[in-house]
């Protein structure tokens, strides 16, 4: 029997790079060969289908389920750089109930993995996202605001019965670190008590890609979202920082 994951992913601030993180999460447990459906939690400013690229292909989304137009399966619209899928958030739909969003993710039985992007903010639409979902991934970048916002984040979430909680610490500049100019993403897990497990490092590839659709293999994040699918496929926390990585690389050569 497929036991499907219900994954959210959110932040509290915003623009940190949940639906980032979101898209390429997917894919990249699309391409281990896992049956993933992304569903744009973004109730009103959706941007999953922009990222994505499939914008221009679709005819359904979340509201038209809800409202009897179509079935949940007939709204999904195939990724083009991967096998997943991704339902597409209404524009119009900020009525939207938690109880009939969580509804449409659970009729995703068939699917390994349910991957929502949350709204920003810790209002209704987070509300929403986190109630439909088992697990939750926080984003947060180096920044002290994000850093703030994803601890109230933390601390909201433990009133949801989540299985559970990681950290993914996103924009990381590797330089910046070594100088004393960036916190690092180790000392940002101590400090929010959860260890990342995805360091994703800034990248100017995924702002240049990302209108066309897709981040290249070759992009200096990809190993870092690699790690970070790994350990979401295999329900582990390693910390791999692929930044540091390169760091004791160049100073040994
Ligand atoms: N590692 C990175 N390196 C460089 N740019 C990045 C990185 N991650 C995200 N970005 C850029 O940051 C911007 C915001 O990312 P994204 O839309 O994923 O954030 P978000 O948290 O979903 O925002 P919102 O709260 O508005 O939904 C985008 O332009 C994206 O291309
Ligand atoms: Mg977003």
């Amino acid at each position: 029997m497929v036991c499907m994951r219900k994954i959210v992913v959110t932040s509290g601030k915003g623009g940190v790079g949940k639906t980032t993180v979101t898209a390429t999460l997917g894919r990249k447990l699309a391409h281990k060969g896992y049956k993933v459906v992304l569903v744009d939690g973004d109730v009103g400013l959706n941007n999953l289908d922009v990222v994505t690229a499939i914008e221009k292909r679709v005819v359904y989304d979340m509201s038209d389920v809800l409202a009897g137009k179509c079935r949940a399966f007939q709204a999904l619209v195939s990724d083009t750089q991967s096998p997943m899928r991704i339902l597409p958030s209404s524009k119009d739909s900020a009525a939207l109930t938690a109880q009939a969003f969580r509804g449409v993710v659970d009729g995703f039985s068939e699917f390994d993995f349910v991957i929502i992007d949350c709204p920003a903010g810790i209002e209704h639409g987070f509300h929403r996202s986190v109630s439909a979902a088992d697990e939750a991934i926080v984003v947060t970048t180096p920044s002290a605001s994000a850093i703030r916002d994803a601890d109230k984040v933390i601390r909201l979430l433990a009133s949801y019965r989540l299985a559970d909680v990681s950290l993914v610490v996103n924009r990381v500049r590797a330089d910046m670190v070594v100088r004393g100019e960036m916190i690092g993403a180790a000392e940002i897990g101590s400090l929010l008590h959860i260890p990342p497990i995805g360091v994703i490092p800034e990248d100017d590839m995924i702002t240049l890609y990302q209108q066309l659709g897709g981040v290249p293999d070759s992009a200096i994040s990809d190993r870092a979202f690699d790690a970070l699918a790994a350990n979401i496929a295999d329900k582990t926390k390693v910390f791999v920082d692929v930044s540091a990585r390169r760091r004791l690389f160049r100073r040994r050569y």
